[in-house]
C-alpha cells in the first residue's frame, strides 16, 4: 500500500474513531452555547504554528481596565472584592438581567468609582461590549454554557480572558481555548479560587520544601449539599445548574478539588495528567428532594435525574502518581474538598485539617505506629505560611470571599497584570482541570474504561518550569 493511501485509511479511521467518541460526549456539549465555530477534534496531541502561551507574559498595565459579564450570585461577590484592588477600572457590565445590571451599578457607585456603560437586550449584547477599544480584560462570571464562546470571542476581540470555572465543558472547547490562546497571545485564565486558600497554599509551600518526601498520591473533591438551589427557578445558580443533573453526568465541577493538587504536583509543568476512570453512585438525592419539596405537577419532578449523586474519578499522572476526585452536590454531607496529598515521608489532609509525617511526629507509637493524626497544624502555619498569605492575611480578613481566598486570587490576578509577570494558572491549566468533566463522563458511560487527556501543552509540559510558586 503507497504511503498516501495508508495514511488516507489511518486518517478516515481516526475520523470515525474520534465521531463516535464526539456523540458520545454530545450530551455535555449540547449544554453549551455561543456562536464562536468550534472545530471537532479530540486528538490527543495537535501540532500547532502558533506560539505557545506557557509562561506568557503581557505588557504592563497601569490601571487594569474590566469588562464584566454576569452580575449573579458569583459576579456580584466578585465584583464588590474587584472594587477594593488598586489599579483597576470596571468600565462596563453585560448581564441579560436588569436587576444584576442594577445590582452592578450600585456596587460601583457605593465603591465610589466610575459610571460602567451597560450593555444587556440579549444574550449576544456581550459582543458590542468586546468591541471596545478600551477594555484589557473580560471577567466571565456566566452558567456553565457560556464560558469557552464568551472567552473565545474575548480573546479574538484582543482581550485577555478571565473566566469562572469550570472553563469549558467538552474536549474541542477545552481545545478551542488553546488554541484561541495561543493565536492571539492573550491569557485564558479559569479563575481556580481554591488554589489561593490560605490551607492550599501553606500545603503547596511545605511540598516544595519537600516535608512530604517523594509525592505519590492526591485526593480531592467538591463535596457540598447544593440541592437547595433547585429552588432556583427562574434566576440564580440552580435555575441553570439542575440542568446538568438532569442529563447524564459524571464530575461535573472537578477543578476546585483538582486545581491545587495539579499545583502540588506539578502539572503541565514537569508531569502531565495521562487518564482517568471513573464511576458513578446512583442517582436518587435529587429526586427525593423535589418529591418532599415540589408539587406533583411541578417541572423539578417531571425529570429523570441522570447525574450520579457521587462520582469518583482516578486519574494516573504520566510519571504515575495517582489523584483520587470526587464529585457530590446532592447528599446531605459535610462540605469537603478533601485536599490529601501524600508522599514518602507523610501525608497531608484537609476537613478537618490534619497530619501524620514519619519524622517528628508526636502520635508515632513505639517508633511504628501511624494509627493518629496530628490535629495541632498551627505550628505548620507558623512555619509554613505562603508568603502570598503572609502578606495578605489582614486583607484578606477584612474584605473575605472564601474565607479570603477570592480576594487574594483577584489580588495577584491584577499584580500580575500590573507588574508584567506570568498568571499562576494558565489556558493548559484550563483545559486540562476542565477536560475531567467530559473524561469522566465517558468513562462513566463505557464501564469506567479509561480515557486519556489530551497533551493541552503539545509537549511543552516536559520542559516547562515549575510555578513560581512564591508569587512574589
Ligand atoms: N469559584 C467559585 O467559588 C464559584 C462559586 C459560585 C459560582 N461559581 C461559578 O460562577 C459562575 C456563575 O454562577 P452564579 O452562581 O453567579 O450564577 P447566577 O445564575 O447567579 O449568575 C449568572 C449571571 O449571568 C447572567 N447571564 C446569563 N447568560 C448571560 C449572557 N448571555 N450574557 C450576559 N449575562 C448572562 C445571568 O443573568 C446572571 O446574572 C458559574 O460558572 C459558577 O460555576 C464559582
Amino acid at each position: 500500500m503507497s504511503n498516501d493511501k495508508k495514511n488516507n485509511k489511518n486518517n478516515r479511521r481516526d475520523f470515525l474513531k474520534s465521531a463516535a467518541i464526539i456523540s458520545a460526549g454530545a450530551a455535555a456539549a449540547s449544554c453549551t452555547a455561543g456562536s464562536a465555530k468550534i472545530t471537532p477534534k479530540r486528538n490527543l496531541y495537535l501540532p500547532s504554528k502558533n506560539k505557545t502561551v506557557m509562561g506568557l507574559i503581557v505588557p504592563k498595565m497601569d490601571t487594569v481596565r474590566i469588562g464584566w459579564i454576569g452580575v449573579g450570585r458569583r459576579g456580584t461577590n466578585l465584583m464588590r472584592l474587584m472594587c477594593n484592588i488598586e489599579g483597576t477600572g470596571i468600565k462596563a457590565i453585560c448581564d441579560t438581567d436588569p436587576k444584576a445590571i442594577n445590582r452592578g451599578k450600585e456596587i460601583l457607585s457605593k465603591a465610589g468609582r466610575e459610571e460602567p456603560k451597560i450593555y444587556t437586550g440579549s444574550d449576544q449584547a456581550y459582543k458590542d461590549m468586546l468591541a471596545r477599544d478600551d477594555l484589557d480584560i473580560i471577567m466571565v462570571v456566566t452558567p456553565w454554557r457560556w464560558h469557552r464562546s464568551m472567552a473565545v470571542d474575548a480573546m479574538n476581540a484582543g482581550k485577555h480572558a478571565f473566566v469562572e470555572v469550570p472553563a469549558a465543558f467538552s474536549i474541542e472547547e477545552c481545545w478551542d481555548l488553546v488554541d484561541t490562546s495561543e493565536k492571539n497571545q492573550k491569557n485564558c485564565m479559569m479563575m481556580e479560587n481554591c488554589c489561593y486558600n490560605r490551607e492550599e497554599m501553606m500545603v503547596l509551600n511545605m511540598v516544595r520544601s519537600g516535608v512530604f518526601g517523594e509525592i505519590l498520591h492526591a485526593e480531592g473533591a467538591y463535596i457540598h449539599e447544593l440541592r437547595w438551589q433547585m429552588k432556583d427557578m427562574t434566576e440564580g445558580t440552580g435555575s441553570w445548574r439542575t440542568d446538568w443533573h438532569v442529563k447524564e453526568g459524571a464530575n461535573l465541577y472537578p477543578t476546585h478539588g483538582l486545581g491545587p493538587i495539579a499545583q502540588y504536583m506539578d502539572i503541565n509543568r514537569g508531569d502531565r495528567l495521562d487518564y482517568v476512570t471513573s464511576l458513578s453512585s446512583p442517582a436518587a438525592g435529587r429526586d427525593i428532594y423535589a418529591k418532599e419539596n415540589f408539587a406533583p405537577d411541578h417541572k423539578r419532578n417531571q425529570h429523570i435525574y441522570h447525574a450520579g449523586d457521587m462520582n469518583t474519578s482516578i486519574i494516573k499522572t504520566v510519571k504515575g502518581r495517582s489523584i483520587m476526585i470526587q464529585h457530590d452536590t446532592t447528599t446531605p454531607r459535610p462540605y469537603s474538598r478533601h485536599n490529601l496529598i501524600a508522599g514518602t515521608d507523610g501525608v497531608w489532609a484537609g476537613y478537618p485539617q490534619r497530619i501524620a509525617l514519619d519524622k517528628d511526629n508526636p502520635h508515632k507509637i513505639g517508633g511504628m505506629s501511624y494509627h493518629k493524626w496530628d490535629k495541632e497544624v498551627e505550628k505548620y502555619y507558623a512555619k509554613f505560611e505562603h508568603p502570598l498569605w503572609g502578606r495578605m492575611k489582614e486583607e484578606a480578613k477584612k474584605n473575605g470571599g472564601h474565607g479570603g481566598m477570592d480576594f487574594v486570587m483577584l489580588w495577584r490576578i491584577i499584580y500580575c497584570l500590573r507588574n508584567g509577570l506570568a498568571l499562576d494558572q494558565n489556558v493548559y491549566d484550563a483545559a486540562a482541570w476542565s477536560a475531567l468533566v467530559p473524561l469522566s463522563l465517558d468513562s462513566v458511560k463505557d464501564r469506567s474504561s479509561s480515557k486519556d487527556f489530551p497533551d493541552f501543552t503539545r509537549g511543552i509540559w516536559k520542559a516547562a518550569k515549575p510555578l513560581d510558586f512564591k508569587m512574589l
